[in-house]
């Protein structure tokens, strides 16, 4: 199509709709990195328990700047998210509100993961450097990654695994009870295997991770709640599938911890090795297609590719590994799970957990 008849078909209408758009990502954008602020200051938490109340009551309560503050409130209150009163001045979280932004809303607040949005800014330049060269970037450059992600699966996992993720696999409850080896590789900072450590003390537990930031945190859960049966490995898992002594677990776990892996097929076959004969294996990763067109409609499609594109994909690419990326997608879990050997495998999806597919293989 030449020039001037792409201009003739030109939709200015589409064009406006388009540009309208735009602006609302621009704050919408905007609001994440605001909201992120909101929760690491406390200042939702504290405005939660406040009536309405002025810039300075407000600063005063949650022991930060007031002049920060007011500009903060600004934005929220542009936003929608907090109410003012023109003739006071005084600043209002609404309860319906804070039932999504606060520590005490527990699973659902939301304001934990708008953390992501910072996280994926802060390695900007070398993104934009390996759209031109390639490569990956190190977890290092994501100073706050271990830190978020302790929260993320704190709300995706620890908050239901009790009632919703285990009972996944009938009998695994009262093995536990009894006394079995789980293994949780890429564990990152322990809270999941500190939490069923302490829940079944006949089981034996361990968690191996590449980052020593994460471990340390993990060892020093366990030592502080005086968690004995559980042991932390700071290890890279790309040579699993030759390393692991076969048929030692009963039950491994992965929690979002195979698309980002250096070698995700070798450490899926490694499971497979370690894994009893009776074993199972939980796999919780990414939900979506391996098809983008499918991905169309996605409630968080946009998110989960743009994280992996700023991190899950260079962390992998960094450590000179596959960079599958987050939206590998179903049809490819499903194609490696059985290539590594896994002759069962059952997909579920739980309620609370819009970004996640919860996979259960057996050999
Ligand atoms: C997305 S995080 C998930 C962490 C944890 N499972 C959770 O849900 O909080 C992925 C984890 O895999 C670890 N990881 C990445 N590559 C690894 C490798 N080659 N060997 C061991 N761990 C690795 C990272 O350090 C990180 O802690």
């Amino acid at each position: 199509m030449s020039a001037p008849e792409k201009n003739l078909k030109f939709d200015s209408a589409k064009a406006e709709a388009f540009a309208g758009k735009f602006l609302t990502v621009l704050n919408h954008g905007s609001l994440c990195v605001m909201a992120s602020i909101g929760h690491r200051t406390g200042l939702f938490d504290a405005m939660s328990m406040l009536p309405p109340s002025t810039s300075n009551t407000i600063a005063k309560n949650a022991g930060l700047n007031e002049r920060y503050v007011r500009e903060w409130l600004g934005a929220m209150v542009t936003a929608g998210v907090v109410e003012v009163d023109p003739a006071t001045t005084q600043y209002a979280l609404p309860a319906e509100h804070a039932a999504f932004l606060t520590r005490a809303s527990l699973a659902d607040n939301m304001a934990v993961f708008s953390q992501y949005i910072a996280v994926m800014g802060c390695a900007e330049d070398e993104i934009v450097e390996c759209f031109f060269k390639g490569g990956g970037v190190p977890y290092e450059k994501y100073p706050r990654f271990h830190a978020v992600m302790a929260e993320d699966s704190g709300q995706s996992v620890l908050s239901s695994l009790e009632s919703h993720v285990l009972p996944l696999i009938p009998g695994l409850t009262d093995r536990l009870s009894r006394g079995i080896r789980v293994l949780d590789v890429g564990c990152g900072s322990g809270r999941i295997m500190n939490h069923l450590a302490k829940l079944y003390p006949e089981s034996r537990f361990t968690g191996i991770d590449l980052s020593r930031e994460a471990i340390q945190t993990a060892r020093a859960e366990a030592s502080e709640k005086g968690i004995g049966n559980i042991e932390f490995i700071v290890r890279d898992v790309s040579d699993l599938e030759a390393s692991a002594e076969p048929g030692v677990f009963d039950f491994i776990t992965t929690f979002d911890a195979i698309h980002d892996q250096a070698k995700p097929f070798e450490v899926l076959k490694g499971i497979y090795r370690a894994l009893k004969a009776d074993g199972w294996y939980l796999m919780q990763d990414i939900r979506g297609s391996s098809h983008v067109h499918n991905n169309i409609g996605h409630p968080i499609g946009t998110f989960l590719y743009a994280i992996s594109t700023t991190h899950c994909m260079p962390v992998s690419l960094a450590q000179g590994g596959e960079g599958l990326g987050a939206m590998w997608g179903e049809e490819k879990t499903h194609e490696y799970l059985q290539k590594a050997g896994f002759r069962h495998v059952e997909t579920n999806q739980l309620a609370h957990d819009i970004q996640n597919n919860w996979y259960v293989a057996r050999k």
